[in-house]
C-alpha cells in the first residue's frame, strides 16, 4: 500500500503564524508536523509515499525530509499549484497510484495515537471501494459528519459541517482508497465554495454502497486552529514519534 500525504493550503485559520512558514512545518512539539505524519506511514511500513504541497513553501520539506532515506521511507514530492481543494489535490497522485492499487491518504494536520496498522490490515481484506477512520467528537459541527445505514455496517453519506449533525462522529482526515478514486474524481463538480471536496469523493463510493469505516481508539486532533495546535504539542510532548 502506497501513502498520499497532502500538506498544501493556506494555513488561514493560522495567521499569524502561517504568513511565513507552511502550516504543516509549525512546530508541535520537537517536531514540525509533517514529521508525525511521516512517522505514522513508518510505523504501520507504508514507506512509498507522495507529499503534496504548495510552491512557495516545498523547498523546506524537500531540506527537511530529503529523499526519506535517513528516515527509513521513500519520498515523492508533487507541487499543488493552486489551492483547488482537498480531492483536487489527492487527483495530482493519479500517476504515482497504480491501477488497482490501494492507497492511504492522510491530510498532514490529523495528528492521532493509533497506529495506522490495523486499519491498513483491514482495508486490504476490502474487496473494493472506500474505508474512512471515524473519531467521537464533542462538536461534529466542525467537521464530515457520517449517517449510517439501518444495520451500522457502512455509511449512507457524509454531510460537510452541519448545523445539526446525525451522529457525534467526525470523519478524520485518515482515508483509504482504491484506484477508482480517480475515476470518480473526475466525475466530480466543484462546491459552492469553488472547490472539489473530498467529502463529495466519499458520497461517491457512499453511493456505490462502497463506503466503510472503522473508528480511532486514542486521541486525534486536527491541529488547524490555536487551539488544536496547542492541545497537539502538549500530546506530542508526552508521546514523541518513533522515527527520530
Ligand atoms: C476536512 C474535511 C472534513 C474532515 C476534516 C478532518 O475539513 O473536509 O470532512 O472532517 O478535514 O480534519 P477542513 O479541516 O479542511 O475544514
Amino acid at each position: 500500500m502506497k501513502a498520499v500525504i497532502l500538506a498544501g493550503g493556506t494555513g488561514t485559520r493560522l495567521r499569524p503564524l502561517t504568513t511565513l512558514l507552511n502550516k504543516h512545518m509549525l512546530p508541535v512539539g520537537r517536531y514540525p508536523m509533517i514529521h508525525y505524519a511521516i512517522d505514522k506511514m513508518k510505523e504501520a511500513g507504508i514507506t512509498d509515499i507522495l507529499l503534496i504541497t504548495g510552491r512557495a513553501t516545498a523547498g523546506l520539506f524537500i531540506t527537511y525530509f530529503g529523499s526519506g532515506a535517513e528516515f527509513g521511507v521513500s519520498i515523492t514530492y508533487r507541487i499543488q499549484e493552486e489551492a483547488g481543494g482537498i480531492a483536487q489535490a489527492l487527483d495530482l497522485a493519479n500517476p504515482f497510484i497504480g491501477t488497482n492499487e490501494k492507497f492511504v491518504l492522510l491530510l498532514g494536520d490529523n495528528l492521532f495515537e493509533d497506529s495506522l496498522t490495523r486499519f491498513a490490515e483491514q482495508f486490504e481484506k476490502q474487496a473494493s471501494g472506500a474505508m474512512v477512520l471515524l473519531k467521537h467528537v464533542p462538536d461534529p459541527r466542525r467537521y464530515g459528519v457520517p449517517t449510517f445505514d439501518e444495520s451500522g455496517q457502512s455509511i449512507v453519506r457524509i454531510t460537510e459541517k452541519p448545523k445539526m449533525p446525525d451522529t457525534s462522529y467526525s470523519v478524520t482526515g485518515i482515508y483509504f482508497y482504491d484506484s477508482s478514486a480517480f475515476d470518480l474524481i473526475a466525475g466530480l463538480t466543484p462546491s459552492e465554495r469553488g472547490e472539489l471536496e473530498i467529502t463529495d469523493l466519499n458520497n461517491a463510493y457512499a453511493r456505490l454502497g462502497k463506503l466503510t469505516y472503522m473508528v480511532l481508539n486514542g486521541w486525534w486532533t486536527d491541529a488547524g486552529t490555536f487551539e488544536s495546535l496547542h492541545e497537539a504539542a502538549v500530546r506530542m510532548m508526552g508521546t514523541p514519534p518513533t522515527v527520530d
